[in-house]
């Protein structure tokens, strides 16, 4: 098996990228051998999946920093279940830019740290933040594929196309397998008459890119923070929405589909 890695952005902060790639991470592990990483300080992902919120005192020089500064993530992993693995981070991260100019690293440092484990793995997930800083860019530039995350509302409808320049940008420069699984609307309330007509807007201007499954905003899926996955009685509630999301992602990313065309330009 050769690992494919998937990333998790969108340059707007709160549109769920956390939390969509931490449930898309552990409902893949029911079947697969998946390892999240971890590419945002906040580390949200990380207690996600761990339930640890000490994160600073916890992993300290065990993160995403230092394996991406060794150029080998295999020493910086922490088992969740048999199949779930992560590496973690924490708020250290902020200094990878100033690390990176120091140690002359270029943007395929992570995808160097990445490649002694994808024969392990069958998906590896990376969760971003909101910007488009050297963490998303190694993050692009290290991936198979990328999910854009679009909570519906109009600032987020403005950062799609400059993130979509990112990952052009990613592929131009050296990453030519990259390619745009597609936009997942998130955090969506249906009967809001503003998200039926994003729907048509990103529909229109974007053609093919959208998943069909549209992700509910749903109490039981934001207690997930609260409660984790585990010994939670809510959990199938609060994944019910990603199962049929996971299945068109695996399709697409075996597919690796959409051109450059079809990534970039508005129809
Ligand atoms: N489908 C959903 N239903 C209800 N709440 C959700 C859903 N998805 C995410 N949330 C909640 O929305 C908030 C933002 O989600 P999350 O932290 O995953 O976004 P993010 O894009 O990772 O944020 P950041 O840009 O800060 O990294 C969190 O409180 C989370 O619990
Ligand atoms: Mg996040």
């Amino acid at each position: 098996m050769v690992a494919k890695v998937i990333t998790f952005g969108i340059s707007k902060g709160g549109c769920s990228k956390t939390t969509s790639s931490g449930i898309t991470a552990y409902l893949l592990s029911q079947e697969h051998k998946v390892l999240c990483l971890d590419m945002d300080g906040q580390g949200n992902l990380t207690s996600f999946l761990t339930g640890e919120f000490d994160i600073c005192g916890v992993y300290e020089g065990k993160t995403t920093l230092e394996a991406i500064m060794d150029e080998d993530v295999s020493s910086y992993i922490v088992q969740i279940t048999d199949n779930l693995h992560l590496v973690p981070s924490n708020d250290y991260l902020a200094s990878l830019p100033r690390r990176m100019f120091e140690e002359k690293k270029g943007t395929s440092a992570l995808s160097k740290a990445l490649a002694p484990v994808l024969n392990q793995y069958d998906y590896i997930i990376i969760d971003t933040p909101p910007a488009l800083s050297e963490h998303t860019i190694l993050s692009l530039s290290a991936s198979d594929s990328v999910v854009v995350m679009f909570d519906g509302s109009q600032f987020c409808y403005y950062a799609i196309d400059k993130f979509l320049e990112i990952c052009e940008a990613a592929k131009q420069k050296g990453n030519s397998k990259l390619s745009v699984a597609g936009i997942l609307f998130s955090l969506i309330d249906i009967r809001a008459k503003e998200n039926k007509d994003m729907i048509e807007v990103i529909d229109e201007e974007y053609s093919t890119l959208r998943f069909n499954t549209i992700i509910r905003r749903k109490a039981t899926t934001r207690r997930l923070g609260i409660y984790g996955f585990f010994d939670n009685p809510e959990l199938k509630d609060a994944l019910e929405n990603y199962i049929p999301f996971v299945k068109e992602l695996k399709e697409r990313v075996a597919k690796g589909q959409n051109s450059k065309e079809e990534t970039t330009s508005r129809a």
